[in-house]
């Protein structure tokens, strides 16, 4: 049964404390290195005193380390922020010219699709996703009434189209940007070899563009062919801001970790963030680790939608 199953899995993330109790400490040293090369500034505080870190193990719904900031910690966050200044936000209604115009030298990624080289290596229609039509799309895109969202991690688009229904549905005027940089993973040609190959190079952003083209979504999705460590700076520096920003690329700690702090910089008031696997097989390669110590970090509230964390900016 699933709660059984569920149930399971708080016993087992118990026992399994060691882990992040051991990234809080990794952590601890990060913010003390990050003090000591520093740039120099112009007073001298000490290091920040130590973090306590107390564990809840009494949840009924998951189990969410918390952490207790002294107020000289807080300070040193500020050795998290990965670049200067995002400019303001720019309005929505130009965020997809702006980007056309950046991108892609003003042509538009849809226009002549497909191209002959890849027009005979596509099938007409190839979507294939994980949990990509969970309530959370839903239940976020009613509440939120985005104008913009960004996704990081698309894959063959099966939740941007999912989401593109969504406000087609529900008669929205959204700009879908779809952040990836369409290469899969190493290891991606054994589940899906009918995506084809030239010199090396997937047909996966090409099938992604077809699956758009083909559902009649290329109005409101967007692809930004990036990695997102590179692509959510841009946007920062741009002021492209989302109202919901779904995360969805890389699933090991480092990568979330990176995605999450960079991307929550790029909400507007009132936006919302959220990313699948918090409960599923892949959340133990690090996506809730470094959920829950981004919440923990900055005093937020992780909420679980089906398999999805859910963090809001206010
Ligand atoms: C799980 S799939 C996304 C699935 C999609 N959200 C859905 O539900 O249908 C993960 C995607 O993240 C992309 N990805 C992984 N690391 C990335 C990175 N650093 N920058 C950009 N994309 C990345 C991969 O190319 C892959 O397409
Ligand atoms: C768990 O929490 C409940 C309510 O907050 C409290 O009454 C109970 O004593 C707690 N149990 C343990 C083992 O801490
Ligand atoms: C930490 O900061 C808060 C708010 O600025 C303040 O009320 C509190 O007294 C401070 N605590 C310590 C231990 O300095
Ligand atoms: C970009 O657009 C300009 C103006 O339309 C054109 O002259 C130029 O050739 C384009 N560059 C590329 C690389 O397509
Ligand atoms: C897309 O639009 C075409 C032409 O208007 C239509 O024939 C087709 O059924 C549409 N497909 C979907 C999936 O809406």
């Amino acid at each position: 049964m699933k709660t059984e199953h569920h149930y399971q899995k708080i016993l087992v993330t118990t026992v399994k404390l060691a882990k992040p109790a051991a990234y809080f400490i990794l952590l601890l040293l990060t913010y003390a290195l990050g003090y000591l090369s520093a740039p120099s500034s112009s007073t001298f505080s000490p290091p920040p005193t130590p973090t306590r870190i107390v564990s809840h193990s009494n949840s009924s719904t998951h189990h969410t380390p918390v952490l207790h900031l002294s107020n000289s910690s807080r300070t040193h966050l500020d050795y998290f922020r990965v670049t200067a200044q995002c400019s303001d936000p720019i309005h929505p209604d130009i965020v997809r010219p702006t980007l056309l115009r950046y991108l892609f030298n003003g042509t538009s990624p849809f226009t002549d699709f497909p191209p002959e080289h890849a027009a005979r290596r596509l099938r007409r229609k190839r979507v294939k996703g994980w949990g990509s039509e969970g309530a959370v799309f839903e239940n976020l895109i009613r509440r939120v009434k985005p104008r913009t969202i960004i996704e990081v991690g698309t894959f063959l688009g099966a939740s941007a189209l999912h989401m593109a229904e969504l406000t087609r549905q529900l008669g929205l005027n959204t700009q879908i940007l779809c952040m990836d940089d369409f290469r899969g993973w190493p290891g991606f040609r054994d589940r899906f070899k009918d995506i084809q190959m030239i010199n090396g190079d997937l047909m996966l952003y090409y099938q992604f563009i077809q699956n758009v083209v083909s559902l009649n979504a290329t109005e409101t999705i967007l692809p930004v062919p990036f990695s997102s460590g590179s692509a959510l700076i841009k946007m920062c520096e741009m002021g492209v801001y989302g109202d919901l920003v779904e995360i969805d690329a890389g699933h090991d700690f480092y990568s979330a970790w990176s995605d999450i702090n960079r991307a929550f910089r790029l909400l507007r008031p009132g936006g919302i963030m959220f990313g699948h696997d918090y409960f599923t097989a892949a959340d133990n390669r690090g996506v809730r680790r470094a959920v829950d110590l981004f919440a923990a970090l900055h005093g937020k509230k992780v909420h679980i939608d089906g398999q999805h964390w859910v963090i809001e900016s206010s």
